[in-house]
């Protein structure tokens, strides 16, 4: 275990972490993002809702190489693809990922559940065989868990999904893989500690240092709605809980999702959290306030390795408490950027090499 906490200077190195759920999008924005992503970490799950989204392992390949070549010069960063369900997704495709080294997941949204979700899954119980395919092919099923139906309010749509779809998918599939991505509930984290060890889940920094006063009390600050969106206090405790832990079930996931600060900021914002630029500040200082510092080594580099059954990274990265402040926007003119906590004072600063 590499973790170090030197009181004296404060400084906190860990094994190097992994992202387990990231968006990077393409073209301008993904130099802008991704150079921040591979500053902090050795891997990240990248997620597929492009317009058009990934659907094959031929695209994935595409998309693949064009992060790679976003890349700054003399990164190792390595991005793990995914490829997104939809209800024409096959059997074939399955095995193809199942045989793919660049390949590792299929992410299952709920049509119209989030940005980009447009072709996803309208009837999940018709998608039934494909689970079962990955079930046989041993490929993790990683899923948005909201349901989408006018019905339902919006702070009820992820314990609905576990009511609705989740609990019978884990019964009917119990040697399925699943990543429950982006808990935000108590029910959420409750459903995963009762679960098989063949269900994991991923917590985002927002939904661990903020709720639902973040979106609305004073005002309406668009750079705190993502989906699914923040809840009560209770929940982020119960979520604060579960990450410092040490249960090896939960493990980070950013969720970082860039979107240009102006469709933020409109009548009709759109959904997601800018975090790559300080992911694991972000996290450092919720740990921290939860007095499970030594917690956050397990949580970053180990659980989510092991549950992918990849190798843990060997490097390190180190932090230091020194307060630093957030920059107003990220990006270039036209392609602007509003990160999480913009112009405001983190108190942990990763430290370049
Ligand atoms: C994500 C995005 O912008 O791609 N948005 C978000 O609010 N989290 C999609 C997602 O993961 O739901
Ligand atoms: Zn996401």
């Amino acid at each position: 275990m590499a973790l170090k906490m030197d009181n004296i200077t404060d400084t906190l190195t860990i094994t190097q972490p992994d992202d387990w759920h990231l968006h990077v999008r393409t073209g301008t924005i993904l130099k802008t993002v991704i150079a921040h992503t591979a500053q902090q970490f050795a891997r990240a799950i990248i997620m597929p809702n492009l317009k058009p989204p990934v659907t094959t392992v031929e695209h994935a390949l595409v998309y693949r190489n064009e992060i790679l070549a976003a890349l700054p010069e003399d990164s190792d960063f390595q991005p793990l693809m995914t490829l997104y369900l939809t209800g024409n997704t096959r059997a074939e495709e399955i095995k193809k990922v199942a045989e793919s080294q660049q390949v590792f997941a299929f992410k299952l949204y709920p049509a119209g559940a989030t940005t980009n979700s447009d072709d996803g899954v309208a009837n999940i119980e018709a998608a039934y065989p494909i689970f079962a395919a990955m079930e046989n092919h041993n490929v993790p099923l990683l899923i948005h868990g909201e349901v989408t139906h006018a019905d339902y309010d919006i702070f009820d749509r992820e314990k609905a999904f576990i009511d609705n779809h989740l609990t019978e998918i884990t019964r009917q599939f119990p040697a399925l893989r699943i990543v429950f991505e982006h808990l935000t509930t108590q029910d959420a984290v409750q459903f995963v500690e009762s679960a098989s060890d063949n269900v994991g889940a991923t917590i985002t920094p927002q939904h661990l240092l903020y709720n639902r006063n973040a979106i609305l009390a004073g005002g309406i600050r668009p750079h705190f709605y993502c989906l699914p969106i923040l809840k009560r206090e209770h929940h982020r405790q119960a979520l604060l809980t579960a990450a410092t832990s040490g249960n090896p079930k939960f493990f980070l996931g950013t969720d970082s999702a860039p979107h240009l600060s102006h469709l933020k900021e409109s009548a009709c914002g759109c959904a997601g959290c800018y975090s790559a630029h300080a992911a694991l500040e972000l996290y450092a200082e919720a740990f921290e306030k939860a007095d499970a510092l030594d917690k956050l080594e397990g949580f970053a580099s180990f659980h989510g390795a092991d549950f992918y059954g990849l190798p843990r990274n060997t490097g390190t990265v180190t932090l230091e408490k020194r307060a630093w402040t957030v920059p107003m926007q990220y990006g270039e003119t036209d392609n602007l950027i509003t990160p999480l906590r913009a112009g405001e004072q983190l108190h942990w600063q990763f430290v370049n090499h």
